[in-house]
C-alpha cells in the first residue's frame, strides 16, 4: 500500500489567513482513499499551516490529483512523502536484549512492538487452552508448536496499528518453518537485526533478569537496577529464567538459528551485543534512521514522477 503526504503552508503575515473551507472538498473516506485534514495556527508565530494528507491504494484519479493542485496555487507548497512504515525483525539467543532495545526502538520511531513470547505469556495468563499448551514446552525451553504461533503472530502483524505505524517483530521467526509462513504470506522486514552476545553473558542477563508487573518494564539486578525501592519490592522473576532453563532455551537456540539467518542475509545487521545497552542502541539506531531516510527520497521521486 502506498502513501503520499501533501502538505501545504501559508504565511498570514503575507496575506490573510485561509479557512478550511477554502480548500477543496475531498472525500474524506470511502473504500480506495482515506484523507484527513488538520489545521494547527500559532499566534506567537503568525503563521498558519494546513496539512492534507491521503493515503491511497491505488494511483489518484486525475481528478482527485487536480484538485490537489488547485488548492496549492494559493501559496509556497511544501510537497512531503510521507515514507513507508518500517519493518523490523529482531533476533539473538535467550536474554540477549532483544526486549531492551525494542522499548528503546519503540520509544523513538514509534513502532508496533509484537513479541512472540508476550503473546504467549499472555494466553498462559489467560488460562486459554493455547497457553496451557504453549507453557509446557515453555517450560522446557522448547519452541512452541507452528500451529499455535504462527497463527497468532500473523494475526497480530495484520492489525491495523502495525500495518499503518509499522512493526517490530520480537522472537520470530525462529525456524525455518516460521520464516517460510513470513514469505507465503509475502511478509519481508526491511531490517534483520541479530544480536550477537557470549554465551556466559546470556546466563548472567538471565538469571539477574527482573520484570516490573505493573509497567512491563525489564531490569537486570546489576546492569539496569531499579530505580527505587518500592519498585525492587515488585519485581517479579519469569517462570523459565533460571540457569537450567536457559541452557536448555540456548540449545533450541542454536539447532535453529543458522536456517533463519539463511533466509534474511541479504537484510542482516549484525551487532555486537555484548557493549552497553546504549552502545547497542545507538548502532540500531543508525541503520533504521538511514533506512527510512532512504524510504522517503523514494517516495518523493516516486511523486515527482507522478506515480
Ligand atoms: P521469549 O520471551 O522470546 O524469550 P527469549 O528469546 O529467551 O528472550 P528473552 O525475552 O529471554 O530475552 P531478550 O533477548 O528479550 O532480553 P532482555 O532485553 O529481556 O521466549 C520465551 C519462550 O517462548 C521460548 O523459550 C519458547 O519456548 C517460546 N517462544 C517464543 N517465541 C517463539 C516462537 N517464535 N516460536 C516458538 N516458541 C516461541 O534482556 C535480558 C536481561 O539483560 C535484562 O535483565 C536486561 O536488563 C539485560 N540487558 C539487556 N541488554 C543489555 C546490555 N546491552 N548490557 C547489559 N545488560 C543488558
Amino acid at each position: 500500500m502506498g502513501s503520499l503526504g501533501l502538505a501545504l503552508s501559508s504565511m498570514a503575515a503575507a496575506r490573510p489567513t485561509p479557512s478550511l473551507a477554502s480548500f477543496p472538498s475531498v472525500p474524506l473516506s470511502n473504500n480506495k482513499y482515506s484523507a484527513s485534514l488538520h489545521s494547527s495556527d500559532s499566534l506567537e508565530t503568525s503563521r498558519a499551516s494546513f496539512c492534507l494528507e491521503i493515503s491511497c491504494h491505488r494511483r489518484l484519479p486525475a481528478e482527485l490529483r487536480w484538485k490537489m493542485s488547485a488548492a496549492t496555487r494559493s501559496g509556497p507548497v511544501v510537497a512531503v512523502a510521507k515514507p513507508e512504515p518500517l519493518k523490523i525483525i529482531i533476533s539473538g539467543a535467550p536474554a540477549s536484549g532483544k526486549g531492551t532495545q525494542c522499548e528503546l526502538i519503540k520509544k523513538k520511531y514509534g513502532l508496533v512492538h509484537i513479541a512472540a513470547g508476550d503473546l504467549l505469556r499472555a494466553e498462559i495468563a489467560a488460562a486459554t487452552e493455547n497457553g496451557k499448551r504453549a507453557k509446557e514446552y515453555m517450560e522446557k525451553g522448547m519452541l512452541v508448536p507452528d500451529e499455535i504461533v504462527v497463527t497468532m503472530v500473523k494475526e497480530r502483524l495484520l492489525q491495523p496499528d502495525a500495518q499503518e505505524n509499522g512493526w517490530l517483530l520480537d522472537g520470530y521467526p525462529r525456524s525455518l518453518s516460521q520464516a517460510t509462513a513470513l514469505e507465503d504470506l509475502g511478509i519481508r522486514p526491511d531490517l534483520f537485526i541479530l544480536l550477537d552476545v557470549s554465551e556466559g553473558i546470556l546466563i548472567e542477563r538471565v538469571v539477574g533478569r527482573r520484570l516490573d508487573p505493573l509497567t512491563g518494564k525489564i531490569y537486570h539486578l546489576k546492569y539496569s537496577p531499579p530505580e527505587n525501592d518500592e519498585i525492587a519490592a515488585r519485581l517479579i522473576q519469569r517462570f523459565d529464567d533460571t540457569e537450567e532453563k536457559v541452557k536448555l532455551r540456548l540449545k533450541t537456540h542454536h539447532q535453529n538459528v543458522e536456517a533463519v539467518l539463511s533466509i534474511y542475509k541479504d537484510v542482516m545487521l549484525k551487532v555486537n551485543g555484548d557493549a552497553p545497552i546504549e552502545d547497542v542502541f545507538a548502532e540500531i539506531d543508525k541503520a533504521l534512521s538511514s533506512i527510512l531516510e532512504k524510504k522517503s527520497k523514494t517516495d518523493s521521486s516516486s511523486m515527482a514522477a507522478g506515480s
